[in-house]
């Protein structure tokens, strides 16, 4: 078990358990922060969208072909966007840094 931590819509930076396996955006979900994550894990809307921080970008597998169409839409992209659901957490993403996106403010 380690940790992620979870810059929110407010700029307030969270520390959230993470458990190998799963995704990040469960890891946000799960601890109660706010995060529409309208599909749940489909790969098929964009309320999921996190910022990695830059420093932890190249540990990460790149996007697919689908989460790169995703991406292309949602409302604010940036070199550093992901889709949270589509990033599964282990051991090397201890300490990741991640911020969530415009996209992702619940209804
Ligand atoms: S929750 Fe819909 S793409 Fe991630």
């Amino acid at each position: 078990m380690g940790t992620i931590r979870v810059t929110d819509l407010e700029g307030v930076t969270h520390t959230v358990e993470a458990e190998p396996g799963r995704s990040v955006m469960e890891l946000i979900y799960d601890a109660g922060l706010p995060i529409k994550a309208a599909c749940f894990g489909c790969c098929s809307c964009s309320t999921c969208h996190v910022y990695v921080d830059p420093e932890w970008l190249d540990k990460l597998p790149p996007p697919g072909p689908d989460e790169e169409d995703i991406l292309d839409m949602t409302a604010e992209p940036r070199d550093t966007s992901r889709l949270s659901c589509q990033i599964t957490y282990n051991d090397a993403l201890d300490g990741l840094h991640v911020t969530l996106a415009e996209d992702t403010r619940p209804d």
